[in-house]
């Protein structure tokens, strides 16, 4: 019975992830921001190609179209499509990076 119960878990969290349903989560916005298909996007970028490891994107939590300035890099550099806003992968990336303006910067490592 135990062994049941896990494979349905490992099942569900396969589809969840293969389809982005769910929850949203910060962990999910990490692995939608390394994913060069996210949005649809037709070319091999990914967001990480241009903001490696989202450094350089921590004041971008202070803006008002967080969301809009998402989706314009997806339809944009991304070659990618028009995504709703209300979506689990944008709503993901956009707590992703705000988990980052709560990064402490490193030493030495002037942001302003
Ligand atoms: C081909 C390069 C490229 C890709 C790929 C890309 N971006 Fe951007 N992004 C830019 C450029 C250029 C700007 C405008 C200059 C800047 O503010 O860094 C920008 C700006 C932003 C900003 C606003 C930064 C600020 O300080 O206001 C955010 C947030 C952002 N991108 C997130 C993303 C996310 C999330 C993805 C993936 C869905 C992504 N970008 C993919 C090039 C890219």
């Amino acid at each position: 019975m135990k062994g049941h119960f896990r494979l349905l878990a490992a099942l569900t969290v396969f589809l969840s992830g293969s389809s982005y349903a769910g929850q949203s989560s910060v962990e999910l916005g990490t692995l939608l921001f390394h994913d060069p298909a996210l949005g649809g996007s037709r070319n091999e970028k990914s967001c990480n190609t241009c903001h490696p490891d989202g450094r350089g994107l921590e004041q971008a939590t202070r803006r008002s179209n967080l969301t809009e300035v998402i989706k314009s890099c997806i339809l944009g550099p991304m070659d990618g499509n028009r995504v709703d806003a209300r979506r689990v992968d944008l709503r993901s990336l956009k707590m992703f990076i705000e988990s980052l303006g709560q990064r402490k910067p490193a030493s030495g490592d002037q942001t302003e």
